[in-house]
């Protein structure tokens, strides 16, 4: 499962690709409208901080201007995903930049029928948003579940991207149900690795090895 950074600050790219298990970045115009620099500029800047894929997301609400700020997009850096909103218009530029040999990642999905019409219209990603359908006082992993078994049903090879994660309870149930991907902010992806019990082992290790004098070096 690719794992992926939510943010358009630099500072958090860089501490999220240190950790040595990040394989992108998505962002939103929000995320970017919060990180206060151009787009382009953080755009380029995060996508050569990162092997994988970036995500950068078009501004226009009709296709012929989502086509063309998606190529723009683009051009910016090899590994930058465009991203298109799920509407009618977003679909059909799907469909133009698929053509074009573009990536997409399209985003604001919250059913399953919108996600099998992305697939359909050649969307490299898909991204149900998750946390946001929580707060709505749904069940939002349940929703990436139906997709990934409704994209293996018809053998589609979009990627299931579960986005807006709010904790590593998310993440465990993307995992299990086969999800291609997850993106989540710093402070969630940090609380991945840490275990209570990882510590207490680990201070034990320590206290042991200390009283009895052993180092790696004899
Ligand atoms: C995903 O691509 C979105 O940027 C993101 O996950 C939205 O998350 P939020 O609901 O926390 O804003």
């Amino acid at each position: 499962m690719e794992i992926f950074i939510d943010s358009a600050d630099r500072d958090e790219v860089r501490r999220a690709a240190a950790l040595g298990w990040v394989d992108g970045v998505t962002t939103n115009p929000t995320l970017l409208a919060r990180a206060g620099v151009s787009m382009r500029e953080a755009i380029a800047e995060i996508a050569a901080l990162v092997p994988g894929p970036v995500s950068a997301e078009v501004l226009a609400d009709d296709t012929e201007g989502m086509v063309a700020e998606g190529k723009k997009l683009a051009a910016i850096a090899p590994n930058v995903v465009v991203k298109i909103p799920l509407t009618e218009a977003g679909l059909a530029a799907v469909r133009a930049l698929a053509t074009a040999k573009i990536a997409t990642n399209v985003t604001l999905c919250f059913s399953t029928v919108q996600a099998l019409l992305a697939a359909k219209a050649g969307a490299t990603y898909v991204s149900p948003f998750v946390g946001r359908l929580d707060d709505a006082g749904h069940d939002g992993m349940a929703l990436v579940e139906e997709i990934v078994a409704v994209f293996r049903t018809y053998d589609r090879t979009t990627r299931v991207l579960a986005a807006s994660i709010r904790h590593p309870a998310h993440v465990r149930r993307a995992a299990l149900c086969g999800a291609h991907a997850v993106t989540a902010p710093l402070a969630v992806l940090e609380r991945l690795c840490h275990h209570p019990m990882t510590d207490v082992g680990l201070a034990r290790f320590a206290a042991d090895a200390a009283a009895a004098g052993l180092t790696t070096d004899g």
